[in-house]
């Protein structure tokens, strides 16, 4: 049976039909106070919905909605480890890897606390001998600088957190530089290794599958570079200058990576879900080990609370169904991620991935094409710097998009010169100043402005965008962990009621496929005339090197 077949969701569409779609959100406020009905928090997280479209019903309904769909029973088979991803026979463990040492999970013949605490350890391991100094390249220089190559999971998840957690390197160690590249073009590679000294740089290859033709690309140049720049050999180069980051350890040993520099995770990591394993190894680096394990534990703290929190009080649960209410029962299918911090630069970019590549499904787990909408299209930017850029959309357009504020309460306090910290942290304020403004006016439109007089229809605010805002207290390897699990939850809330397996992405294999077969015409030359006429064209375009 469809969801939508069921009382609840029938009951959320009425409510919707005959009344809370013609609501506007001020007149909600107008009703009464709504911040305490409206907010919840947990894990070091405040979470506002009081902007949203909601009214104390529409809660009742969506949680009735979650209790219809079986999501706390879902929670219970996530965390313990059910294959729920079916079409792979797989769990979806990422919970599992942060898990503290005491705490023990067996799933099949596998000790995963025992396995993923080894692979900290291992993690550590190398992570000490390059802030140590003891890791030396061919020539026997220490390494100052590591390249993480990766794309999708093996590089979004270890480059946004990496620049979030800016000024959160270990004191007292070799400080290391850390670059990324993902791009299968190499321009990032382009960019950085004229910057780099060969004998001294590291690359760490991280590809869960081990057969991403992105990364492989990356790491062939990377191998010209570094023979060119050390003159030894391919297998010198490969035991001394590359660890390897995958599930796949006997292609990693085909590969050549020396054993003690291969770092191991398994199957039940899905790619999106897996900076928590050795796909961080550019964090730990970044950031050291223990906080590292801040990061985990927060994460562990955001599971802990959708494990055992009621669902009307559940952070993930509640967020995963306002979506739900946004996308199905209100059509509004566009969500934007706002930051007011530049260091969460990356957080868009990384949610889209976490969001679009686990939800952007039309086929249930039963095989039957949905009848309702999924995942919303998932953008966003730094909030500042997105109001000068496409907030007149936001604002004035004939959009509904409903809106993430996240930001920090706190900023700046480690800067010892007074002068320098009082001026950044009055633009910390303006930050926030401007965060809280601009929900405030996507909600109510002309009416934040107090004694607005007559508005010409140029300057008339619609208002009615609906909006989440999460505050954190600073942040922390901690908040960092529980913001990111926030997400992750929510995504598997919306997965679970839309009935679609949020752990697969077959959807992007075909393009790979057809990848291949168009590299090899380029590269051959023939075949061009077995492709459609566009493609035919825009190829012999290549073939014959210019456009005229
Ligand atoms: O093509 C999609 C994808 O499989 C993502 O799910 C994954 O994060 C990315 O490619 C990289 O995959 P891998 O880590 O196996 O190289």
């Amino acid at each position: 049976m469809s969801i939508t077949q069921t009382s609840a969701w029938q009951a959320l569409k009425d409510h919707a039909e005959h009344g809370m779609r013609d609501v506007h959100i001020k007149s909600l406020f107008a009703e009464g106070a709504r911040f305490n009905d409206f907010s919840r928090e947990g894990a070091g997280l405040l979470l506002d919905f009081s902007k949203q479209r909601v009214s104390k019903e529409t809660v009742e309904l969506l949680l009735a909605l979650a209790r219809e769909a079986g999501v706390e029973q879902a929670i219970a088979q996530l965390m313990r480890g059910d294959r729920i991803n079916t079409t792979e026979d797989r769990s979806a463990l990422h919970t599992a890897l942060r898990l503290p040492a005491d705490d023990e999970l067996q799933v099949g013949d596998q000790n995963v606390v025992a396995d993923v605490h080894a692979a900290l350890a291992d993690m550590e391991r190398l992570v000490k001998s390059l802030h140590n100094g003891e890791w030396k390249g061919v020539t026997g220089k220490q390494i100052t600088d590591v390249v993480n190559l990766g794309v999708g999971g093996s590089d979004l998840g270890p480059l946004m957190v990496s620049t979030a957690l800016e000024g959160f390197e270990p004191a007292g160690v070799k400080h290391i530089n850390i670059h990324f590249a993902s791009t299968i073009d190499g321009t990032q590679l382009a960019d950085i290794l004229p910057t780099l000294n060969p004998e001294t740089t590291l690359f760490v290859y991280s590809s869960k599958s081990f057969g991403t033709i992105d990364t492989k690309a990356n790491a062939d140049t990377a191998l010209v570079w570094l023979g060119e720049g050390t003159g030894k050999t391919e297998k010198e180069i490969k035991a001394q200058h590359f660890i390897g980051v995958s599930t796949q350890t006997a292609k990693m040993d085909e590969w050549g990576f020396a054993p003690a520099h291969q770092l191991k995770f398994w199957d039940w990591v899905g790619g999106r879900y897996s900076l928590w394993s050795a796909i961080g190894f550019a964090i730990a680096l970044k950031i050291g080990m223990d906080n590292f394990r801040r990061l985990l534990s927060g994460a562990h703290a955001m599971d802990e609370h959708f494990r055992h929190t009621p669902l009307e009080n559940n952070l993930p649960v509640l967020f995963g169904l306002l979506g739900i209410w946004n996308t199905d029962f209100l059509d509004i299918r566009s969500l934007a991620v706002l930051p007011y911090d530049g260091r969460l630069r990356y957080l868009p970019g990384y949610f889209q991935q976490l969001e679009m590549e686990s939800n952007g499904k039309s086929v249930t787990n039963d095989g039957k094409i949905v009848d309702y909408s999924t995942c919303p299209v998932l953008w966003g930017e730094v909030g500042p710097n997105g109001q000068h850029a496409f907030y007149q959309l936001l604002h004035q357009g004939t959009q509904s998009v409903a809106c993430d504020f996240i930001a920090p309460i706190n900023r700046y306090d480690e800067i010892e010169d007074e002068g320098l910290r009082e001026s950044f942290k009055t633009q910390h304020r303006l930050a926030l100043a401007n965060c809280f403004a601009q929900s405030r006016v996507l909600m109510l439109g002309n009416d934040a402005i107090r004694d607005q007089g007559e508005t010409p229809y140029y300057k008339r605010y619609a208002g009615n965008q609906p909006s989440s805002t999460i505050l954190v207290d600073r942040i922390a390897p901690e908040t960092l962990g529980a913001l990111i699990a926030l997400y992750e939850h929510k995504v598997f809330v919306q997965g679970i009621i839309w009935n679609i397996n949020s752990f697969d992405q077959w959807g992007v294999e075909l393009g790979k496929k057809i990848a291949l077969e168009a590299d090899g015409i380029l590269a051959s030359g023939k075949g061009v005339d077995s492709l459609d006429d566009s493609s035919n064209h825009l190829i012999q375009k290549v073939l014959a090197g210019q456009t005229a």
